[in-house]
């Protein structure tokens, strides 16, 4: 189990505990030859998450995608940024080293070179939406099929919310919708029933409504912690 109160609430980041537990749980399902791909790392928080389940799982790799020089709003936020070596510390302290490479790229340049097929997606770089939008465009053709696709702060930043809203409406490769605080994540399929389609849009509702309190719990309860 993760333990997510001691060591990883520790690390700076934006991630309640559900989100954390999620990430752990949904790594250690990744089949083997399928590998987890992280865009927006950060200082390692989400990543630890990854790399805790897949070192429990089927210790397939996790590709950790970011520039290290934060989005538009930390860059507003704290000046110029440089998360790299902190980075690289938390994941050694946590241990799951062996099981995380850094890509020190922005997603579109990281996607030139990998091909290995993705188990897990999780998207939590830039969230203006042509970025996150971007993300969808490169990166989903490339998990397989009954994998999983996951956006961070999918409630209360437009990229994200308006992006999986697209995938919820029209998406025909989308099933299984869920809602974990501020994530909202899909399994990947072939093709979905028209069963399907139709609870995606009725999870467009709830989530609407419901995506307020995981959104208050990020606020309050999940969010950086120095
Ligand atoms: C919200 S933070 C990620 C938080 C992290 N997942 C966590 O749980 O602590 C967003 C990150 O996305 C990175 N980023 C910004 N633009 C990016 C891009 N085009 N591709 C990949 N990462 C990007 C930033 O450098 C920043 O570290």
């Amino acid at each position: 189990m993760l333990n997510f109160k001691n060591n990883i609430a520790k690390v700076e980041g934006w991630l309640t505990e559900a989100e954390g537990i999620f990430l752990y749980e949904t790594a250690k399902k990744v089949r083997p030859g399928n590998a987890i791909l992280e865009i927006g790392s950060w200082k390692g928080k989400s990543t630890i998450c990854l790399g805790k389940g897949t070192q429990q799982g089927n210790e397939v790799q996790v590709y950790a995608v970011d520039p290290h020089i934060g989005s538009s709003e930390h860059q507003k936020m704290f000046g110029k940024v440089d998360t790299y070596q902190e980075f690289l510390q938390n994941i050694k302290n946590a241990g799951v080293e062996k099981y995380v490479e850094p890509i020190r790229k922005t997603s579109e340049e990281a996607s030139k070179n990998i091909r290995k097929s993705i188990g897990f997606l999780f998207v939590d770089g830039a969230h203006e939406y042509k970025f996150v939008n971007l993300d969808y465009k490169l990166w989903f053709a490339k998990v397989v099929d009954q994998g999983v696709v996951a956006f961070h702060d999918s409630w209360h930043f437009p990229g994200p919310h308006l992006v999986t809203a697209k995938m919820l409406l029209f998406s025909s490769a989308i099933k299984n919708p869920q809602l974990i605080d501020t994530i909202t994540s899909f399994t990947k399929v072939n093709k979905n029933s028209f069963f399907d389609r139709i609870y995606n849009i009725g999870f467009l509702f709830f989530r609407l409504i419901f995506g307020f309190y995981g959104f208050l719990k990020l606020k309050y309860k999940g969010s950086v912690i120095k």
